[in-house]
């Protein structure tokens, strides 16, 4: 077990984010992880409910940083290139796998993962899914998991490869900032060009792929020019 982590293991809980976020108020340390193998409410990103029967990874890592909110999301990426790390060391050396802007892991273009991250009062919540065994058919996207992608995993074991490649990167991130974090996540997703089609406020924003910013913002350029978006979600790549 990772040395930097005290994880806190349940059968059944509604949600390890909101566990994690109890166990902040009443002061738990840096380093606890909350690991259920089922959540009875599992929470996504933009309020939708995370699919989280038994069989799958689900774990919250609670972390007190002396970081201003504007930094917040560098936490993301450091999960998103964690995660690509674990799946790829679990499944067959040829198998496709991209990071999706801001923090989806995708395998053959499917979503095998999802960060959802939560801050308050010097507290972050780095929220983790990972489908193993399941994944939903329903969910508007294309879906994937490790058995289904030719991977041979138990959740216990790709839980500690995960929490080892995340410390590696907190400290890598502690030690040398945001760059090599931005670099490794480069390194993992859409060449630059990709035309991408972005989710933002209600509406569809449609550009090619042109980085990602120093604060971990996507960089588009638009056909009315260079677009930054710092919230959104990708629809689409091609
Ligand atoms: C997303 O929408 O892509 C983010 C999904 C995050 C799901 C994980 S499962 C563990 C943790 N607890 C939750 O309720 N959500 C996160």
């Amino acid at each position: 077990m990772n040395r930097m982590f005290h994880v806190l293991h349940y059968d059944t809980i509604g949600s390890t984010n909101d566990e994690a976020r109890r166990l902040a108020a009443e002061g738990a340390n840096h380093g606890t992880v909350v690991h259920a193998d089922e959540q009875k409410s599992g929470r996504g990103r933009l309020s939708r409910a995370w699919y989280s029967p038994p069989g799958n990874l689900y774990l919250s890592i609670l972390l007190r940083l002396d970081l201003p909110p504007a930094r917040c999301a560098e936490i993301s990426f450091i999960a998103a290139v964690a995660l690509a790390d674990t799946v790829e060391q679990l499944l067959p050396k040829t198998t496709e796998i991209v990071v999706k802007w801001p923090n989806d892991v995708l395998v053959g273009g499917g979503k095998i993962a999802g960060i959802l991250l939560e801050s308050a009062d010097g507290v972050v919540v780095v929220g983790i899914g990972l489908n193993v065994l399941h994944a939903p058919s329903t969910a508007g996207y294309l879906t994937a998991t490790l058995a289904g992608s030719g991977g041979i995993a138990t959740v216990d074991g790709a839980r500690d490869l995960l929490l080892a490649a995340f410390d590696a990167y907190l400290q890598t991130w502690q030690q040398q900032g945001f760059q090599p974090i931005r670099d490794a996540w480069l390194a993992r997703t859409y060449a630059v060009g990709t035309v991408l089609r972005v989710g933002v406020q209600g509406h569809s924003v449609e550009g090619s792929f042109a980085g990602l910013d120093l604060d971990g913002a996507l960089l588009l350029e638009t056909s009315d020019g260079p677009r930054r978006v710092v919230a959104g979600d990708v629809a689409a790549a091609g």
